[in-house]
């Protein structure tokens, strides 16, 4: 991706959500953000219930840095960081997002290079699926949690790994605040979402390399896009907050 993207236009790699109440207002965005509104909104999802004004908020997998710059400049945490354990995903994020109080680090999920108890919040969207040992990850943001701060994780798993994924949720010693199955939610995005990124990836990729981009992108009619579509892939969204005392 990053041979291909050499311009940084793609900021957000995420499956994208859509808030199905047809009550709901929608999300005001800037003008320059209405390309990624899909995956921006999934940003919006995940961190909504948390107020984040003036907190130092770290995100892990921050990928190339779009939802991180979107939380830094409509949710005004006083620091935002953005880790990744993609050096090419940081430099372009870096090089793309100049925002005040953002910047991005390069570094490993399972072993975060902070101190203890340096941060009010986590956000991990779409990443935890690619880590070895979740666990691990749930243990480093414990330790980098002060008191009272949240976990506000989004993510997917085939049906074969929810239970493995919901035993060490449950075993993570944080709160769990809130939890939601959002499948049908990232189903509409990724249908709303579809024409943008088939357009992207005609524009941005060589015909032999499309097909396997169309399966990640999720786009109509991939594999992947499928599994959701069959519920044989579901997401959740969950809110932890760590125990004020912990043992
Ligand atoms: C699907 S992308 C999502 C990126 C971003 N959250 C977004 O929504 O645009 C997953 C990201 O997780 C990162 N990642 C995978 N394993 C990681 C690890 N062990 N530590 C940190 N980041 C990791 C990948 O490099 C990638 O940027």
């Amino acid at each position: 991706l990053d041979s291909l993207d050499k311009d940084g236009e793609i900021a957000l790699l995420n499956y994208g959500f859509v808030d199905l109440d047809p009550e709901a207002t929608a999300l005001e965005l800037q003008p320059e953000d209405e390309a990624n509104r899909y995956c921006i909104q999934l940003y919006h999802h995940t961190v909504e219930t948390v107020d984040l004004a003036g907190k130092d908020v770290l995100e892990v997998g921050s990928g190339r840095g779009g939802g991180a710059s979107y939380i830094a400049r409509y949710r005004k945490p006083a620091r935002m960081v953005g880790l990744d354990y993609s050096g090419k995903s940081v430099a372009a994020a870096q090089r793309q997002h100049k925002v005040p109080g953002l910047s991005f680090k390069h570094g490993n999920a399972e072993k975060l290079p902070f101190a203890e108890a340096a941060f009010d919040a986590v956000v991990n969207v779409e990443s935890s699926h690619c880590y070895p040992y979740l666990d691990r990850f749930l243990s480093e943001v414990k330790r980098v949690l002060r008191p009272g701060g949240h976990l506000l994780l989004t993510d997917f798993r085939r049906q074969e790994h929810v239970s493995m994924f919901n035993k060490q949720l449950d075993a993570c010693g944080l709160h769990l605040v809130r939890k939601q199955d959002i499948s049908a939610n990232v189903l509409e995005a990724l249908d709303r979402d579809s024409a943008r990124k088939e357009a992207l990836i005609e524009r941005k990729a060589a015909p032999h390399q499309r097909e396997p981009i169309r399966n990640f992108a999720a786009v109509q009619g991939s594999a992947f896009y499928e599994e959701v579509k069959r519920g044989e892939l579901r997401y959740w969204s969950f809110v932890f907050q760590k125990p004020e005392q912990t043992s």
